[in-house]
C-alpha cells in the first residue's frame, strides 16, 4: 500500500497483545490513516492496552465477533475500508487442546467471514486494496534437526491451534488465487512483550515468581522457541503492509532462539535482581511438570526475505527486550492484578492440576 493516503483500515483483535502494539503504531505513525479497531474482547482483549491512544481522532473502537456474518456484512457496508489487517483469533495452544472448536469458529471461519466481505465489497476494484492476514511460524509443524521454517517450507501444523491457523492461511491464498483478491500473509515467530496475556510463557514466569508460586516447566524445558519482542513484530507488520509484495509471504523471526528452561532461569535471574532477592532465590521455584500433548520440539524462522526485500531488521537483543518486558510488568502490577483475577484463576487450575 502506498503511504501518504487517506486510508480507512480495519484491525480486528487490536484490544490484544500484538493487535494493541499494532494499532498504536499505525494511530501514531499514521495520523492521516483512521484506524477502527474491531474485537469481541474475549478474556485476551482488553481495552486498557490502548487507553493512551483511545482518544486519539484517527482511532475508532468497535466491539463486535469476525464470526458473525450479518454484523460483518453491514460493517464492511457501512465503513469503505481500504485495507484489512487481521490479528484477531484464538491464540493459545493450552486452549486449543482443551477445546479445538473454538478455534476452528474463530480461527477459520472468522477468516473466511472477513474474506467473503472484503470480496463483496471491493469486488473487482482491487487497486489499493489489501486483505493482509497475520499468521504464526506453528504452521510449518516442528523442526528436530538445525533447519529453519522459510515462505516455501511445506506446511506440516500440529496442534489444534496451528491447524486452524494452516487452514485460514490456506483460504486467504485460495481467495486470492481464485477472487484475485489482494492479499499478503506474514508468518511470525514467538512474541513477548508488555501486554501479553500471562498464560504465554513469559508473562505466566514473571507473575508466577512475583507471587512466589511454582514455575510450571513442560517435560524437560528442552523445547526451542524463537523470541522476538512484540514492537518489532509491529515494525515488521507496517513494512509488509507498506512494502510487501501482494500475493508474497514474509517470514517475521529474530534468529533468536532459546531452550524454554533457559529463558525460565534468565527470567528468575532478572527478577531476582529486580525484586532484591537473593540470587538463585527464584529459580527454586522451577517445577518440572507433565509436558503438552504433541508439543513441538523446535520452530525456527529464516527471516533472511523480510530483511532483504523490505529492509526490516530487529531493535533490541533479547536481553534488552527482556529487561523492559519485566520492568513493564513490574511497573504495571494493576494489569496484571487485573487480568489474573476471576476467570483466570479457573483456567490456571484447570490448565495445571493434574500435572
Ligand atoms: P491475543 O490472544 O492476545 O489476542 C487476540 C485478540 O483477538 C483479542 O483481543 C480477542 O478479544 C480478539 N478476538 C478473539 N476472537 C475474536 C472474535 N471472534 N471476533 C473479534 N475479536 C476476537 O493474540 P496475540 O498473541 O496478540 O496474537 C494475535 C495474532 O497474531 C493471532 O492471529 C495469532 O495467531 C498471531 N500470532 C501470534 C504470535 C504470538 O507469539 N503471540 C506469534 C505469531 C502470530
Ligand atoms: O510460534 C508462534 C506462536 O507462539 C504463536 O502463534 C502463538 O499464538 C503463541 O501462543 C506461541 O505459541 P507457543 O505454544 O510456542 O507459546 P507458549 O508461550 O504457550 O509456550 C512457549 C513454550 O513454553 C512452549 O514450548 C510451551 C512452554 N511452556 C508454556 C507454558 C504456558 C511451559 O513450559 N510452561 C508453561 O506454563
Amino acid at each position: 500500500m502506498e503511504s501518504n493516503k487517506n486510508y480507512k483500515i480495519l484491525i480486528t483483535g487490536g484490544a490484544g497483545f500484538i493487535g494493541s502494539h499494532v494499532v498504536r503504531r499505525f494511530v501514531t505513525s499514521y495520523p492521516e490513516y483512521t484506524i477502527v479497531n474491531l474485537d469481541k474482547l474475549t478474556y485476551a482483549g482488553n481495552l486498557e492496552n490502548l487507553c493512551d491512544v483511545e482518544k486519539m481522532p484517527n482511532y475508532q473502537f468497535i466491539k463486535g465477533d469476525i464470526t458473525n456474518v450479518t454484523f460483518i456484512n453491514s460493517l464492511f457496508n457501512n465503513h469503505e475500508f481500504d485495507a484489512v489487517i487481521h490479528l484477531a483469533a484464538e491464540s493459545h495452544v493450552d486452549r486449543s487442546i482443551l477445546d479445538p472448536s473454538s478455534f476452528v469458529t474463530t480461527n477459520v471461519f472468522g477468516t473466511v467471514n472477513l474474506l467473503n466481505a472484503a470480496l463483496a465489497i471491493w469486488k473487482d476494484h482491487f487497486d489499493n486494496k489489501l486483505f493482509y492476514h497475520i499468521s504464526t511460524d506453528e504452521v510449518y509443524g516442528s523442526l528436530s534437526d538445525s533447519a529453519y521454517f522459510t515462505e516455501t517450507t511445506s506446511y506440516d501444523p500440529k496442534s489444534p491451534y496451528s491447524a486452524s491457523k494452516a487452514g485460514s492461511d490456506h483460504f486467504v491464498r485460495a481467495y486470492e488465487n481464485t477472487y484475485a483478491l489482494p492479499i499478503v500473509i506474514s508468518n511470525c515467530s514467538n512474541n513477548y512483550g508488555p501486554y501479553q496475556f500471562p498464560e504465554k510463557l513469559v508473562p505466566l514466569m514473571i507473575h508466577n515468581i512475583r507471587n512466589n508460586k511454582l514455575l510450571p516447566v513442560y517435560g524437560k524445558g528442552e523445547n526451542i522457541r524463537d523470541w522476538l519482542y512484540v514492537k518489532d513484530h509491529a515494525a515488521a507488520i507496517d513494512h509488509v503492509f507498506h512494502r510487501g509484495r501482494k500475493g508474497e509471504t514474509y517470514n517475521i523471526g529474530g534468529f533468536n532462539e532459546w531452550k524454554n528452561i533457559d529463558i525460565v532461569r534468565l527470567l528468575c535471574g532478572i527478577m531476582d535482581d529486580k525484586l532484591h532477592r537473593p540470587s538463585g532465590t527464584s529459580e527454586k521455584l522451577i517445577e518440572f511438570v507433565k509436558d503438552r500433548p504433541g508439543h513441538d520440539m523446535r520452530y525456527a524462522i529464516d527471516a533472511t526475505k523480510i530483511s532483504n526485500e523490505l529492509k526490516w531488521n530487529t531493535s533490541v537483543t533479547f536481553e534488552q527486550g527482556l529487561e523492559i518486558t519485566v520492568e513493564w510488568y513490574l511497573e504495571n502490577k494493576a494489569w496484571l492484578d487485573r487480568v489474573t483475577s476471576g476467570a483466570y484463576k479457573t483456567y490456571y487450575d484447570n490448565q495445571y492440576k493434574n500435572r
